[in-house]
């Protein structure tokens, strides 16, 4: 029998997650359905409570209920507490298991695909958001010191107030980054999306620097700044969104898909 998965989400029309998972069920000989469904604001809880009455295995989970998502799960693994939400959810009988792949999604994507090595490298994460909080403690825990920096300075600080006490994450307004310089910068803010800039000074990127823009499928702004401000490596997320969700399809299916030709026919599309 088919076994059913999907992602939620609202919106959800642009998902590329089905034929994501699509080309990982061909390459694996895996008989599952994966659809994009669209959920109400307010009753995420409903949809899940549906999807689990007829059978499905388990979903992803997208913009915005990656924290009721969070709060759903009757278990969570410790990437979806560090994250304090979750992407991926695994229905086994009267349990709810929460993961989050996000993390390792990135991590994958710039060790693996980019060959961009992480360990004692300096970070900048523009943005404080769902984003950026996905991806800050797996960025840690790989040996990256990491400034935050946000509109909102207060949305930075909680961030790293948990990871404060070890002394190599900090939380900073725009304006504080002069005269600072980077080999990693990931613009994790939503300014892509509407083709806006985070007000970034001169001088951020270090030499052989990796510029990585979580937003997909175009050069944003920021990309355009990065590679005129002299970024070596310059890197949109839809390689994170094909690792976060083969991550996902391991959990589910116990099986790893090769992401390289999956990766090379979305980019070709
Ligand atoms: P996501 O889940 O995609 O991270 P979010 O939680 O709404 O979405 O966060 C959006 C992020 O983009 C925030 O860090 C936001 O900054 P504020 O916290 O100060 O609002 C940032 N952002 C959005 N538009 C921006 C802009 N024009 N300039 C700078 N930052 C922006």
């Amino acid at each position: 029998m088919t076994d059913k998965y999907a992602v939620i989400g609202n919106p959800i029309n642009h998902s590329k997650s089905p034929l994501i998972h699509s080309m990982f069920a061909q390459q694996t000989n895996q008989d599952i359905s994966y659809e994009a469904i669209e959920s109400p604001l307010d009753g995420f809880a409903d949809t899940i409570a549906r999807l689990r009455a007829e059978g499905y295995k388990g979903c992803n989970v997208t913009v915005p209920f990656k924290f009721e998502a969070f709060k759903l799960a009757t278990q969570r693994s410790g990437r979806a507490n560090d994250a304090n939400a979750v992407n991926t959810l695994i229905f086994e009988g009267n349990e709810i298991l929460g993961d989050n792949t996000d993390g390792a999604g990135l991590l994958k994507d710039i060790e693996k695909n980019l060959k961009f090595e992480l360990y004692f490298k300096d970070a900048l994460i523009l943005g404080a958001g769902g984003a950026a909080a996905g991806v800050l403690s797996p960025l840690f825990n790989a040996g990256v010191g990491i400034i935050i920096a946000n509109r909102t300075l207060e949305k930075a600080q909680a961030l790293v107030a948990p990871l404060e006490e070890v002394g190599t994450v900090f939380a900073k307004r725009y304006e504080d980054l002069a005269g600072r310089s980077f080999d990693i910068v990931i613009n994790a803010t939503s300014t892509g999306l509407s083709d806006e800039l985070p007000p970034l000074p001169d001088g951020l990127f270090k030499r052989d620097a990796l510029a990585y823009d979580m937003v997909y499928g175009k050069e944003t702004p920021f990309l355009k700044f990065a590679r005129a401000q002299g970024a070596t490596v310059i890197a949109d997320g839809l390689g994170m969104l094909v690792e976060q969700a083969a991550t996902s399809f391991a959990l589910w299916r116990k099986v790893r898909p090769d992401t390289q030709p999956v990766l090379a026919a979305m980019r070709s599309l």
